[in-house]
């Protein structure tokens, strides 16, 4: 035990088995289509700069968990947006404008899809709006009027900048391209995660013909999770079991997973891992996820930077990983699943077991990273 603990104990806040767990491929791609997957895969794969993102093997961490493999899908590495959110907004930009340079693009964001949606406008020529709250760090607004995107600050949280991104383009005829779905507003959305499953294809081309046993899904509002779980459907023959990993401050899918509903949760307060810092499922990928996650795990923040650090040193694999603090929380809830006997044997993880995470962003905010990495 010397790579992963020196003596530190690993462990999560609560885990929970979905009763309702039924996985249907057909069920799955009634809400994200084999089509759309297609397409999306079509139209990003023929961007400028365009390239497959790593898919890393961590050797020393599988060999320690004893288990076969470990894959690490590397999203530092995504254009240079350094994270998995620059294949959905650009994505859903491109299809909803059609390039129409009359069309002015707006959205709300914590900053990654922002920026995704700023690139995406910049690549076509269209101007955008971007709506931030009062939390957005300045140096991530910066990164988005580095893009050319007009950014404006709005008092309060981030439902408070989507109420004035509404409201502003409502006024103004702004297309909103946002990640997140409410009645009558899922095409975007469900164009936003068509951009995400393009992760999968990558994957399974990567993979030649291994299986993958285990899939390890952060989650905000659920959109990364789903588009993911909707690539397995797509591409993969045998049916991974899907854990889904959330802050235990704002872990809305495990509460939805419990009730069988959408619940909304209060944060109270603000996890480190703040794109997974979200209250409430989306509608669409909560059409994927209620039968198809088997567990629910939560996290608090406190092995975040001392996880950021070992896969930056190299501790778990071949490479330093620049894996920001969205991305530390899949080998966190596998290091802990692993030390559970009882959980271990639940999720069925052995000798056997090929497991992916997914390292879905890197020092999207530089300062933060240095910040927790010095920690
Ligand atoms: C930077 C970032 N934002 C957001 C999320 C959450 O994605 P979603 O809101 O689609 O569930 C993640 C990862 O889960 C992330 O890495």
């Amino acid at each position: 035990m010397t790579i992963i603990s020196n003596g530190h104990l690993w462990k999560y806040s609560s885990c929970i088995e979905n009763k309702n767990y039924s996985f249907s491929k057909e069920e799955i791609l009634k809400t994200l289509s084999k089509e759309e997957i297609d397409e999306a895969y079509l139209s990003i794969s023929k961007w400028k700069n365009y390239n497959p993102t790593p898919l890393l093997l961590l050797k020393k961490l599988s060999k320690e968990l004893n288990l076969n493999k470990i894959y690490y899908k590397d999203e530092s590495k995504r254009f240079n947006l350094k994270s998995f959110k620059a294949l959905g907004g650009a994505y859903a930009v491109e299809k909803v404008t059609k390039g129409n340079k009359d069309i002015t693009v707006s959205t709300a964001t914590a900053g990654n899809h922002g920026r995704s949606v700023a690139w995406g406008a910049r690549r076509l020529g269209l101007k955008c709006k971007i709506f931030i709250s009062e939390y957005v760090s300045d140096a991530r607004g910066k990164a988005m009027e580095d893009l050319g995107a007009d950014v404006i600050k709005v008092k309060g949280n981030y439902e408070n900048s989507l109420i004035e991104c509404i409201k502003q383009s409502t006024e103004n005829n702004w297309q909103i391209v946002q990640d997140v779905a409410w009645k009558n507003y899922m095409l975007i959305p469900t164009l936003t995660m068509a951009g995400y499953s393009v992760m999968m294809k990558e994957i399974v081309d990567q993979i030649k013909n291994e299986e993958i046993t285990h899939i390890i899904l952060q989650a905000g509002v659920g959109g990364m999770a789903a588009a993911i779980i909707a690539g397995t459907a797509r591409y993969l023959k045998n049916i991974p079991t899907m854990i889904v990993v959330e802050p235990d401050s704002a872990a809305c899918v495990m509460e939805s997973i419990k009730t069988g509903k959408i619940e909304k949760i209060n944060i109270i307060r603000e996890s480190l891992m703040g794109g997974m810092s979200c209250g409430e499922v989306s509608l669409v990928p909560w059409e994927i996820l209620k039968n198809s996650v088997n567990y629910c795990i939560s996290l608090p923040d406190d092995d975040i930077p001392r996880a950021m650090k070992l896969l930056g040193n190299a501790s778990f694999g071949e490479n330093k990983i620049i894996a920001g603090e969205n991305a530390a929380p899949g080998v966190i809830s596998l290091i802990a699943s692993c030390n559970d006997e009882k959980i271990k044997k639940k999720f069925n993880l052995n000798s056997s077991s090929n497991v992916l995470l997914i390292g879905c962003e890197g020092d999207t905010d530089q300062e933060m990273y240095q910040k927790l990495l010095n920690k």
